[in-house]
């Protein structure tokens, strides 16, 4: 059997039934902004490997640290001990969150969920025994049971997992301030995907509902967790979403970009003051501990990850994806399947009226060599900042004409 045979026999790919009913690529190496396939096929990745990939793809300073770090230690528990590179990389988050306590986990669901636990702990903390949160409308937070109880209810897959998932509050972004008004003594906290909101639908907001939230977290001491594990390490333009309304939640996740797509790993940060509340209290520990926690290689990577980024012209690097995405997509909008274009930082999303089109459009794209997936009705693209002009071209123009053609 070749490789393609085993993959449909043994391999569950994400949301998706064993074997696949589409066409699973088969993929043989990446540089830079390439994936090739097996047969030799190369695409120019518009994904930046859902959107972890910041850096293109086995950037050699990042695969330098790995290598470094594979000949000194790959892993030694996290429990009673500690290392270097986990200690560096906390240590580095501190600083660039403004948030000072850092705890290390495996993945970005694994974050909130560790997120969502420190947030009822630090009310149990100070007596109070809210275990609710207020989510949004189209929030995406992760895949575990405890994210999916804070994902938009009607397009997860909450109604399948039914009375098993923890009950929460959702409402629109536009009704969040008289939400929390109304639930506050009922929530431990709010949870929210800063300015863009990611899988649940690609939605771009405005920064005022952030700083609503905010103040009245702080007025009524609920804890505002921002999940920045999309947004975060500068897909919208600035370091995090909260940044576009220059607020400090008392929470944040970040992964994906985390270590540039490289490892698996997040991060859950804190104020001292939810770690202080905690730690000081009769209940003292936060009950969470993977056993791959503080992993040595995916710190090391996350190390050399951030001082890339931050040695970069990010923000001019950005601006100039931007430009691009904003200049070649923005027509789009007068084709008939075609609902609405927006554009922030690295992101571009074209909307459109029906989700019948996902599966042509990544075939079209695919023979044009360029790798896209859309979900749904959304045909986006999140690229990596190391992509060049002729390579983003490239990117808008399969997306353009894929569209045209099916007008
Ligand atoms: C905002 C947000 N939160 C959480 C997650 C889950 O992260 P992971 O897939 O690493 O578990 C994602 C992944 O797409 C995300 O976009």
């Amino acid at each position: 059997m070749n490789y393609k045979q085993l993959d449909k026999q043994h391999t569950w790919h994400p949301y998706n039934s064993l074997p696949s009913k589409e066409e699973i690529l088969l993929v043989k190496k990446t540089f830079g902004q390439t994936i090739v396939l097996e047969d030799g096929t190369e695409l120019i990745d518009a994904m930046s490997s859902w959107w972890s990939a910041i850096h293109g793809y086995n950037n050699p300073v990042l695969i330098n640290a790995l290598k470094e770090q594979s000949d000194i230690m790959p892993h030694v528990m996290f429990g009673g001990l500690s290392n270097k590179p986990a200690i560096d990389l906390c240590t580095k988050l501190a600083n660039l969150t403004k948030l000072s306590s850092v705890f290390l986990c495996d993945s970005g669901s694994v974050s909130v969920e560790v997120a969502l636990k420190t947030a009822i702990l630090y009310q149990k903390a100070k007596n109070k025994n809210t275990t609710k949160f207020i989510a949004l409308k189209n929030a995406y937070h992760g895949d575990t049971l405890g994210c999916m109880g804070v994902c938009d209810p009607d397009n997860s897959m909450h109604s399948l997992y039914g009375e098993y998932l923890p009950s929460n509050i959702f409402c629109e972004v536009n009704e969040l301030e008289e939400t929390i008004i109304k639930y506050k003594d009922e929530i431990a906290g709010v949870i929210l995907e800063p300015i863009v909101q990611g899988a649940g639908g690609m939605k771009i907001h405005d920064s005022d509902y952030l700083k609503s939230a905010r103040e009245l977290c702080s007025k009524y001491d609920l804890v505002l967790i921002a999940d920045e594990i999309a947004t975060g390490f500068a897909h919208t333009g600035l370091m995090w979403g909260c940044d576009h309304a220059n607020i400090l939640p008392d929470i944040m996740t970040v992964g994906k970009g985390l270590t540039g797509g490289t490892m698996s790993l997040a991060a859950m940060c804190t104020s001292k003051n939810i770690s202080d509340t905690i730690s000081k209290s009769d209940i003292g520990v936060i009950m969470h501990g993977p056993t791959f926690m503080g992993n040595s290689l995916a710190c090391s990577v996350a190390n050399a990850s951030i001082d890339l980024l931050l040695k970069s012209n990010w923000k001019d690097d950005i601006q100039n994806i931007n430009n691009i995405f904003i200049k070649e997509l923005s027509s789009l909008i007068k084709l008939d399947i075609v609902k609405d274009v927006r554009c922030i930082g690295a992101i571009g999303v074209v909307e459109l009226h029906d989700d019948k089109y996902a599966r042509i459009l990544q075939e079209f794209c695919v023979k044009n060599g360029v790798w896209i997936r859309p979900f749904g009705n959304l045909f986006y693209s999140i690229v990596s900042y190391t992509i060049s002009n002729d390579e983003l071209y490239k990117i808008t123009k399969a997306m353009r004409i894929a569209l045209e053609e099916l007008e």
